[in-house]
């Protein structure tokens, strides 16, 4: 591709004379947008970039350990890389909280605690990169175009309390179609170029209300059930985004002689080009009914599953 391959010429050339022999952090999450910005910027700069990956405690079930397989010592990028294990610490910011901003909002800032002390631990840092694109731009209310919808945590500039010298966001201008061929174009395998979008505060919006350790748990194994059986019915390739969520009602149900009440899942396939704005996946009842079994008999604390038909507007793809 012609137009990708000229943006990886240019946007190397770009990154180099911003930099100079800066030192650059990159906010590694392992998702598709930040693992292009990860290639492209040691592509660029090589050593004088380090790859932090904060694993917050929201991520998918084994993911953190998947994304350390892939870009830590024991993978094929010789990047400096770092896992944050700050698990424990998030949940315990997120105890309490409610409201969907406010968990975006500690999230993304504890974010960039994580960062400006890894930073710091490394030194004379100046520069911050992040896979910020296109679409974050827009509905983060900074391209001119809409309102705040929502305050996406990895858009906005640079904090206060934060002494980077710049943030890069070298994905800025692209949509994720085009990012996806810019990961071609570096060499990143399928597997990883293709990958679903998975959103920085991660399970944080995909259970609805307080986070906990435990709601972490159940979704988790709710959504890699969801993964495996999108996958064994062959819709993995077809499905723009697809994830169980934890809605934070509770009710009542039977299981075997007894009663229960428990939480419900949700279920949501959704097709889009663009993701600002999607419509439910058609996923067949047969597929539908196989997970709900599943999840029911080998996730405790779930005793019903439901599925998400609304589009995009008027729902956003994730629940917060
Ligand atoms: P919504 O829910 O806004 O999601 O319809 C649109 C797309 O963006 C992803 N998303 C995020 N990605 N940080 C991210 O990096 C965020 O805060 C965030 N919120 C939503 C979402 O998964 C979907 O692909």
């Amino acid at each position: 591709d012609w137009k990708m391959d000229s943006f990886v010429e240019s946007s190397i050339k770009e990154i180099r004379k911003k930099v100079g022999n800066g030192r650059v952090l990159c906010a590694l999450s392992g998702g598709v947008d930040s693992s292009v910005a990860a290639v492209l910027l040691s592509k660029a700069v090589g050593e004088q970039l380090t790859c932090v990956f904060v694993d917050h405690g929201l991520l998918r079930k084994n993911e953190g350990d998947e994304v350390e397989a892939v870009f830590g010592p024991e993978g094929e990028y010789k990047l400096n890389f770092i896992r944050a294990n700050v698990q424990e610490r998030f949940y315990e910011k997120l105890a309490g909280v409610t409201e969907p901003e406010k968990k975006r909002k500690i999230i993304g800032e504890e974010f960039i605690r994580v960062f400006e002390e890894e930073a710091k631990k490394i030194g004379a840092v100046e520069f911050l990169v992040q896979g910020t694109i296109y679409p974050d731009v827009v509905e983060s209310g900074l391209g001119g175009e809409s309102a705040v919808i929502k305050s996406h945590h990895n858009v906005g500039g640079l904090p206060d309390y934060v002494d980077f010298k710049e943030i890069i966001e070298p994905l800025r201008d692209l949509f994720k179609d085009e990012v996806r061929k810019v990961g071609l174009e570096l060499g990143i395998p399928e597997h990883l170029v293709f990958r679903q979008p998975f959103p920085g505060p991660g399970l944080g919006i995909r259970i609805i209300g307080e986070v906990t350790a435990e709601k972490v748990r159940i979704v988790q194994d709710a959504d890699a059930i969801y993964r495996e059986e999108i996958a064994n019915a062959g819709l993995d390739k077809s499905i723009g985004q697809y994830f169980a969520a934890l809605t934070n009602m509770r009710s009542v149900g039977v299981m075997g002689d007894e009663r229960t009440y428990d939480y419900a899942i949700a279920l949501r396939a959704v097709n889009t080009v663009d993701f600002m704005t999607a419509e439910a996946a058609e996923v067949s009842w047969e597929v539908l009914k196989k997970v709900t079994s599943r999840i029911i008999n080998e996730v405790s604390h779930v005793n019903r599953v439901m599925y998400d038909v609304t589009s995009k507007p008027p729902g956003t793809i994730e629940f917060e």
